[in-house]
């Protein structure tokens, strides 16, 4: 395959910081990027540019590595519009809904169910995401729940089990037998068609104790970890995150200061999910929070029907920066090189040389743009080579 030569770019966002102004985004000023397989072979000032056989002109625009969304519930059918008027009513959110979402995509047929899955894959696409992770958890039945990663498979090689997102009609009252069949039946059914596991650990949802025992379960199984902690309270998901070794613990709107020294200790991801908050009328997180205690921050849109119905990262990017308090360097290095480390990837979130040619083409010469102006068609292009 022939390399080809993206020339003419006002400000390209690396992400390396021994590239171009030092920054953490590493900004190369009137940049050129040869893309050779499928991969960036070269990056510098384009006065220096190679010639190759193919030649895209960006324009003078401006260009940055596409955002890794690390957390979406893209495959589901049906709708929760009526629980969500009535959350702006002033109800809370409790996880209950979730029930409403399995009935609805057990009962739809594969054919609707990809195409569903398709389509909101194609508008975070549009809005720049070029690596997205989608989870399963609308089934709960083993079969089904292959089903959904199967379907989930078709787009991303990024798929999780969430076979503990809650617990099925037909088991209520007999919950330590849901989670014995997720920690065995339907963990072995579902590994080789999953990259990660998934528990929603929270009050209403899933223990710290089940929490422990499905995901080390998953980790003998040889699946990466990752869970849902503290949306709801104070429910210990961060801290049993960080004990497991887990590569990311989504949302964190209720972690304590202990919880951040352990998830500093270990490694792990913390994932805040603005839009999340937002349609829930929680938060916002405070992410400097996180930041000035050594955790490492990934945002992501958490797309799923009741909480966060979102196909729209360049909005996720913007909250991230308005409503957190990250600073827009910070909060695209997060959709980038944090939802790649979130997702324990190095070829993907930036732009150095070696790693995937996975990139925007925004509209206009400045990265800022992105969120200090809210216009439909913030991108020309989104490209993975
Ligand atoms: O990330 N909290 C658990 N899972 C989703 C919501 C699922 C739903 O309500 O359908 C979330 O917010
Ligand atoms: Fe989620």
């Amino acid at each position: 395959m022939s390399a080809t030569l993206i020339t003419n770019i006002a400000e390209l966002v690396t992400n390396s910081a021994n590239l171009g102004d030092g920054s953490l985004l590493g900004v190369v000023t009137n940049a050129a990027l040869v893309v050779d397989n499928g991969y960036v072979a070269w990056v510098g000032n384009a006065l220096d540019e190679p010639s190759c056989d193919e030649r895209i002109d960006a324009q003078g625009c401006a260009i940055v590595p596409g955002f890794v969304d690390s957390h979406t519930h893209l495959v589901f059918a049906g709708s929760r519009d009526d629980e969500f008027a009535a959350r702006m009513s002033g109800e809370a959110y409790d996880g209950g809904g979730i029930l409403k979402t399995v009935s609805a995509t057990r009962a739809a047929p594969e054919g609707a169910l990809r195409e569903l899955t398709k389509q909101r894959a194609l508008e975070l696409r549009q809005s720049g995401v070029t690596t997205v992770e989608i989870k399963s958890g609308y089934d709960l039945t083993v079969d089904g729940e292959m089903r959904l990663l199967r379907l989930a498979g078709e787009l991303t090689s990024e798929t999780t089990f969430l076979g503990a997102h809650t617990v099925p009609r037909e088991y209520q009252g007999r919950r330590d037998e849901y989670v014995s069949l997720v920690a065995n039946e339907m963990l072995t059914s579902c590994a080789p068609l999953a990259k990660w596991a998934d528990v929603f650990c929270d009050q209403g949802a899933f223990s710290v104790d089940e929490a422990r025992v499905i995901l080390t379960a998953a980790q003998r199984a040889g699946l990466g970890i990752r869970l849902h902690g503290d949306q709801l309270a104070q429910s210990g998901g961060a801290r049993l995150a960080a004990e497991l070794g887990a590569a990311s613990v989504d949302h964190c709107t209720y972690v304590t200061g202990t919880d951040l020294e352990a998830l500093a200790a270990s490694g792990t991801v913390a994932t805040l999910l603005p839009t999340a908050e937002l349609f829930t009328r929680t938060g916002p997180t405070d992410a400097r929070r996180f930041l000035d205690a050594g955790v490492s921050v990934a945002i992501a849109t958490d797309c799923n029907p009741g909480t966060s119905f979102v196909t729209n990262a360049v909005l996720t990017l913007q909250l991230a920066v308005t409503q957190m308090g990250l600073s827009v360097a910070e909060a695209l290095y997060a959709f980038t090189a944090g939802g790649a480390r979130a997702l324990a990837r190095s070829d993907v979130g930036g732009l150095a040389v070696g790693q995937r040619a996975h990139l925007a083409l925004l509209n206009g010469p400045r990265y800022v743009d992105l969120v200090y102006r809210a216009n439909p068609q913030p991108f020309r292009r989104v490209l993975t080579f």
